[in-house]
């Protein structure tokens, strides 16, 4: 692995690692706040664990070394971005939340550990309490409000980081509630020991006690914390003029490589200095739609781009991560995250992905996308006599009235479940039940032929000033194991299922002319979708010779379609 490469891949797991440690920190610091709602003494229990761990030896080198790690490695890579154009805004979110952490927290740190390790102060709840809720509420406020940051910090990297994982579907739900509802629960803690605390200043007893216990070095500790968080910020504005120097270092060297061009597909162009900015960054510059489902955080590759023209040859190989991510979607040899390759001279790009696309096509991470064998109920509709019935109308015609009826199939599909593989001329394909299963795939597609039908009712009503004669349609249903997996090439990529059973739908769909039929399904739809499914449309069975079959084929024929939510029971007749 080339040296780069190796540092990439080390900056990004220590970033994650560093983050992940403060999270849990912070986690495990607000679970000790909910103890506060059963009482403060139970908040001083919890603390005990809570610095037990995080005060153990262990606990402070993975603390400090994570909290200093995780704002450096923040600077540097504002230092080594170009600009921030193309962020999403949960980025911005997590940017802005995660820039106001560290002078927010410096004096509760100095004020609580830091005065603990360097002078002796017991600083327990009651300590903390007392300066923030009584003394100085002000400071409690704020201290209250960066945890709330803080904690929205963490949640949006955590929520990045588990967002193209196939577990964040399944975990989701939980995390977000306990997003919400751990700091709810942290503050009402919070207010309720403060006013425990309040309380139990009044007995003069308690306040003997707790000053006792607290071993207070008076003024030293004042001292000591304004010389220490002097010394803080000091650092930290330091830290920045340093980080702001070097951006502006950086620029100027961009300059000095002149001035590229990007070209896109319909002819836009973006020109800026050469390796200041990511493809992505481009396309975000000149409004050029394109997919970035992470955000342009080479995770998902929903931003691949094929790159040709002068500058394609120039461009650094990709990065351990970046090469990675092109593996896992095989990548062919060209092709490029877009949000992570910088030209250095002028390319031309093809994106590989529409602009919409999700991560779930673009990762493939559900089970199927990369190609399983299921048993699903395959769906093919067709219109009756489309051709003559478009002869002599102008072609705007024509493709207003296939829209409108495209429109109302598609509908109908969605509405009953399913999912719209594609039209092919005036046909449909459509399949159901790929996450259900067979039977339930089954209902769905005779609910989708009901679907369609009461559409198509609808369509010749509103279509009836324009056509001759009324739009007829046949459908043909099988059930059957097939391949099914996202299929295409480049913005032609699209879930789809390909085998016997899809021929054997397609032809059931063509038997429906022999039969003058509306709708004819293969014995075992009927089968599996049960008798419910089947009201309200009279039924004959069926033995038919399919081209390609060497065996007849049991199949239902239904000479009309009942349309959706008529009917109540199912009548079938048997022929020999
Ligand atoms: S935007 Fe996700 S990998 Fe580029």
């Amino acid at each position: 692995m080339a040296a780069g490469a190796r540092f990439e891949e080390i900056y990004s797991r220590t970033k994650l690692a560093s983050g992940l440690v403060l999270f849990t920190f912070l986690a495990t610091h607000l679970i000790n706040h909910t103890f506060g709602i059963v009482s403060l003494q139970a908040m001083d229990a919890g603390s005990g664990v809570f610095k037990f761990i995080w005060r153990s030896w262990p606990g402070t080198v993975l603390l400090y070394t994570a909290a200093i790690t995780h704002p450096l490695l923040a600077l540097f890579n504002w230092l080594r971005r170009g600009h921030y154009r193309g962020i999403q805004w949960q980025g911005w979110m997590q940017l802005a939340l995660g820039v106001c952490v560290p002078p927010l927290v410096v004096d509760h740190v100095i004020g609580t550990r830091g005065l603990h390790e360097a002078l002796g102060v017991n600083d327990t709840y009651a300590y903390v309490l007392i300066v923030q809720f009584v003394q100085e509420p002000l400071i409690g406020l704020r201290q209250n409000i960066l945890i709330l940051i803080a904690w929205g910090h963490g949640c949006f990297g955590v929520y990045y980081w588990l967002r193209l994982k196939a577990v964040s579907e399944r975990v989701w739900p939980f995390l977000f509630g306990a997003a919400l509802l751990l700091p709810m629960l942290a503050t009402m803690g919070y207010l309720s020991a403060g006013r425990a605390v309040l309380l139990a200043m009044q007995q003069p007893e308690w306040m003997e006690a707790f000053r006792a216990s607290l071993n207070w070095p008076g003024p030293a500790a004042n001292d000591f914390g304004m010389r220490n968080v002097g010394l803080a910020y000091q650092t930290m504005i330091g830290l920045l003029g340093l980080g702001l120097f070097g951006r502006l270092l950086a620029a100027a060297l961009r300059r000095r490589r002149g001035i590229v061009t990007v070209s896109y597909p319909d002819g836009r162009k973006f020109r800026g200095l050469a390796g200041s900015l990511t493809v992505l960054e481009a396309s975000r510059a000149i409004g050029y739609p394109h997919a970035s489902v992470c955000g342009g955080q080479g995770r998902c590759s929903t931003c691949r781009v094929r790159l040709s023209g002068a500058g394609a040859a120039d461009l650094s190989p990709p990065d351990a991560a970046e090469q990675k991510v092109l593996d896992r979607v095989k990548a062919s040899p060209g092709v490029r995250l877009a949000c992570q390759v910088r030209p250095q001279g002028d390319v031309a790009v093809l994106p590989l992905l529409p602009a919409g696309v999700q991560s779930r096509i673009a990762y493939g991470n559900t089970s199927y996308a990369q190609g399983s064998e299921r048993r699903i109920a395959i769906l093919f509709a067709d219109l009756r006599g489309f051709t003559k019935l478009s002869e002599g109308k102008l072609p705007y015609d024509v493709v207003f009235v296939l829209n409108q009826y495209f429109k109302a199939m598609g509908e109908a599909v969605d509405g009953a479940g399913g999912k719209l593989d594609k039209f092919i001329g005036d046909g449909v394909m459509a399949l159901f039940g790929i996450d259900e299963g067979p039977d339930e795939g089954c209902r769905r597609a005779l609910d989708a032929a009901r679907r369609m039908a009461a559409a198509l009712v609808q369509l010749n009503d509103a279509l009836k000033m324009d056509l001759d004669q009324k739009l007829r349609i046949g459908i043909g249903i099988h059930c059957g194991p097939a391949i099914v997996g996202e299929m295409g090439h480049g913005s032609a990529m699209h879930l789809t299922a390909v085998g016997d059973a899809v021929n054997t739908a397609s032809r059931l769909e063509t038997a429906t002319k022999d039969f003058g039929a509306e709708l004819v399904i293969s014995a075992e739809v009927a089968d599996r979708a049960g008798a419910a499914a089947m009201a309200g449309m009279s039924w004959q069975r069926e033995s038919v010779a399919l081209r390609g079959k060497s065996e007849n084929i049991e199949v239902l024929v239904a000479g009309h379609i009942a349309p959706a939510e008529a009917g109540m029971s199912a009548t079938v007749a048997a022929t020999s």
